[in-house]
């Protein structure tokens, strides 16, 4: 596995690679992997003749440079989970590399899947996260991209970004992984004592709590919505920030049961913020 650091390098090689006919799937990380992300390269793998992972953390979608510095960094682990997940190169710039001049142009997400929900909590965020994407795209030409279900928002952000700006990409969304208990694999998890660690279970026990009032019958989105939200509200060592049920394309909050929902929540567990979902798909 190749471990590349400049632009430069990383163009010459992928453009080998695509003059050979070969078919590249890129994996946009912020590294600290974890088997969440051993799972998207290992289906990016299955599906490409070459796998770029990106490691870099992108300072443009951090609300405070002291946000961005806190976030867990740890190259050489990275270089093992990706090698042994079947990446063939990973792709680690450093800020001056990607950013050699304060940029001034960035892609701008608004709307209902800009602004609420992730987009509120954290303003300016998926400007951040689209201009990333967007460089990372133009730098690796990729056929196609891996992001996890995990990150739900940013998963339909990504594809209007490819579907907004005619990106030839196609974005592959991959299932959450989840530990024995039912925790979301996320780099965040490392940040976690061990009773907010215990304490991260309710946030999947509560989308699976909504889940099933909403199969049950008889109940309206609003419903597994408050369900949801007293159930993480008696965890003491967890602060709601958001628990919705949502349409699964739009994020509108729905009238009605049928179709295909997704049920989403984000709280912070000390310093640490959370966020977890589940798809849910009613019959009408
Ligand atoms: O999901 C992430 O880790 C990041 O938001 C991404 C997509 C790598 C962009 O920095």
């Amino acid at each position: 596995m190749q471990v590349i650091e400049r632009v430069a390098e990383l163009s010459s090689v992928l453009g080998e690679e695509r003059s050979a006919g070969a078919r590249v799937g890129l994996v946009p990380t912020m590294g600290a992997l974890h088997a969440g992300h051993a799972s998207l390269v290992e289906r990016a793998a299955s599906d490409c003749d070459v796998v770029c992972v990106s490691v870099f953390v992108n300072p443009l979608q951090f609300g405070s440079a002291d946000d961005a510095a806190a976030y867990p960094r740890d190259l050489a682990a990275d270089l093992v989970v990706a090698e042994k997940a079947g990446a063939t190169m990973v792709f680690a710039p450093s800020v001056a590399e990607m950013y050699p001049q304060e940029p001034v142009v960035g892609v701008r997400v608004d709307g209902r899947l800009g602004t609420t929900l992730e987009g509120a909590s954290r303003p300016g965020h998926f400007d951040g996260v689209t201009t990333i994407v967007a460089k990372l795209f133009n730098l690796v030409r990729p056929d196609r991209a891996f992001f996890g279900e995990k990150d739900y928002q940013q998963l339909l952000v990504v594809r209007r970004l490819v579907a907004d700006l005619s990106f030839p990409v196609g974005v592959v969304g991959c299932p959450t992984v989840r530990a024995l208990d039912g925790v979301a694999e996320s780099s965040r998890n490392h940040l976690l004592s061990r009773q907010e660690r215990e304490a991260a279970v309710v946030l999947n026990r509560a989308l699976r709590a909504g889940a099933a009032l909403l199969l049950a019958g008889g109940s309206v989105p609003r419903d597994a919505a408050e369900l949801m939200a007293d159930i993480i509200g008696a965890e003491p060592l967890v602060d709601l920030d958001y628990a919705v049920v949502v349409d699964a394309d739009t994020l509108a909050v729905p009238e009605g049961v049928e179709g295909h929902l997704r049920l989403l929540v984000a709280a912070r567990i000390g310093t640490t913020r959370l966020i977890d979902n589940l798809g849910l798909r009613v019959a009408a």
